[in-house]
């Protein structure tokens, strides 16, 4: 039985050949309607959530399955005190699959090692969301027809932000990806991403605090929020919330090619008049998130493409 808990879970030949299923879901989304007839999907998010719990569900309505689960901690046991390991072994019971999402890091790996049925982290904390990176991945190769050879700049909550150090853990897989990190000085990188995974495999980096500078150089600009949920302080969230605005005007400093990513929700870090941009990818993102999130439903219940 596999779980996906981090992207490293599967491997870059895994990862090219799920982005080719949901290509071809995208362009064939009948051919799927019913290769998980009969199949349910547990969702257990005890962290808010509009994309990732909703595109699952529906991803699972789209290939013929059934959906139960909860929205939040308060409406689920864990409300009477009830462990998350005792939790996934009663879910196990009742659906096929489990995508779960939790405020504290490792939860999904705690749920992974108590669980029946293969379980996905949908965002654990501050650490991951491979779900997110596999729809970043769709989204890069869709639009740049590549995921080797690009310039990419993370922008905004580079410390705290899971979709950030997931998707540089997948992309320093590929072939001269070079990464251009734009943040405050508090919100830099975590060190063990730095030491860990961008030094430790040679990969080209450099760290600004300005993003008109940057803008530039890049193919794709993946841009996040300050996330108010992981500050202690709000005076500290006060004063870096608006520290980078993509507005019309920076956008006239980037390429002509150079697609703007963020995984969503937005707060005030690209202005709405961004959104009528066409380099502007984050609500085609969204949609791609769907196709992904089936095709990794089916490999994780081992249902094969039909022909
Ligand atoms: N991108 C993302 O994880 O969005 P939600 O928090 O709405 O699921």
């Amino acid at each position: 039985m596999k779980h996906l808990l981090n992207p490293l879970d599967f491997t870059v030949e895994e990862i090219d050949e799920l982005l080719a299923v949901a290509g071809d879901i995208e362009k064939n989304p009948s051919k799927y309607a019913h290769v998980c007839d009969g199949k349910k999907l547990a969702t257990c998010f005890y962290e808010p959530s509009t994309r990732t719990r909703l595109s699952f569900e529906a991803a699972m309505l789209n290939l013929g399955g059934s959906v139960l689960g909860f929205s939040s901690a308060d409406s689920s046991s864990a409300a009477k005190g009830e462990s998350i390991a005792d939790t996934i072994r009663v879910i196990s019971c009742y659906a096929d699959i489990c995508a779960i999402r939790h405020p504290k890091e490792g939860a999904a790996l705690v749920a992974a090692m108590n669980s029946g049925i293969p379980v996905v982290n949908a965002g654990d904390g501050g650490h991951q969301h491979p779900t997110q990176t596999l729809t970043d991945l769709l989204t890069i190769h869709s639009l740049k027809g590549r995921l080797d050879n690009l310039t990419v700049g993370l922008c905004g909550d580079l410390k705290f932000g899971r979709t950030v150090h997931s998707l540089i853990n997948a992309l320093v897989r590929y072939p001269n990806i070079r990464f251009v990190l734009i943040s405050p000085p508090e919100l830099r990188v975590p060190e063990y991403i730095r030491e860990d995974v961008l030094k430790a495999k040679n990969i080209e980096f450099k760290e600004l605090g300005n993003l008109d500078e940057a803008l530039p150089e890049l193919d794709i600009l993946y841009m996040t929020r300050v996330q108010k949920e992981r500050f202690f302080n709000e005076e500290d969230y006060i004063r870096l919330k608006d520290c980078y605005i993509l507005t019309p005007k920076k956008m006239k400093l980037a390429k002509s090619d150079m697609y703007v990513l963020h995984p969503l929700p937005r707060v005030n870090e690209i202005s709405v008049e961004v959104d009528k941009d066409p380099r502007a990818a984050y609500f085609k993102q969204a949609q791609y998130g769907v196709y992904v999130r089936m095709a990794l439903i089916m490999k994780l219940l081992e249902v094969n493409a039909p022909c």
